[in-house]
């Protein structure tokens, strides 16, 4: 571990590292399924969920980002190359030949829901290790991805 400005003794910060780095992994994964989601949609509903898949898309780069500096600031290191995330993230991986419109919305409601398990999971680690401001960090993602989430699932119905 690398010196940092943070309060929290060492073997707090690699605990909350390892955290980070699984979530950040999941958040990789999930950012290029989004992406091939975006690219790859077809059908009635290509107009709204097109764009709308991108702002999900640009809203997690941003949490990945923030997330991998966290892990840093720690004093740990940040671990994010495609080859690395294919093999740590929790994620399962996204059927690459799915067009149908609504189809992605179900993998991708899916996804966002096994993400925000998995982040709540840590957020609940962070806080039982005192990293407040960890959990602020993955607070907001769960309150961004749950709503996320929602606009998904309110998609499929009616
Ligand atoms: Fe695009």
């Amino acid at each position: 571990m690398y010196r940092s400005p943070s309060h929290l003794p060492e073997d707090t910060r690699v605990k909350v590292s390892d955290q980070l780095n699984a979530r950040l992994a999941d958040g990789l994964d999930l950012h290029s399924q989004i992406k091939v989601a975006h690219w790859n949609i077809k059908g009635p509903q290509f107009a709204a969920l097109h764009p709308l898949f991108e702002t999900f898309a640009v809203s997690l780069a941003a949490f990945n980002d923030s997330i991998a500096e966290r892990a840093v600031t720690l004093g740990a290191r940040a671990y994010g190359t495609a080859r690395h995330v294919a093999k740590a993230s929790k994620l399962p991986d996204y059927p690459q030949d799915t067009s149908r419109d609504l189809e992605h919305v179900k993998l991708l409601a899916e996804r966002f829901e096994k993400y925000l398990d998995n982040v709540r999971e840590s957020r609940s680690i962070g806080d039982e290790l005192g990293d407040t401001d960890t959990v602020d960090l993955l607070t907001s993602i769960v309150t961004e991805f749950e709503k996320n989430a929602w606009f998904l699932r309110a998609s499929l119905e009616g």
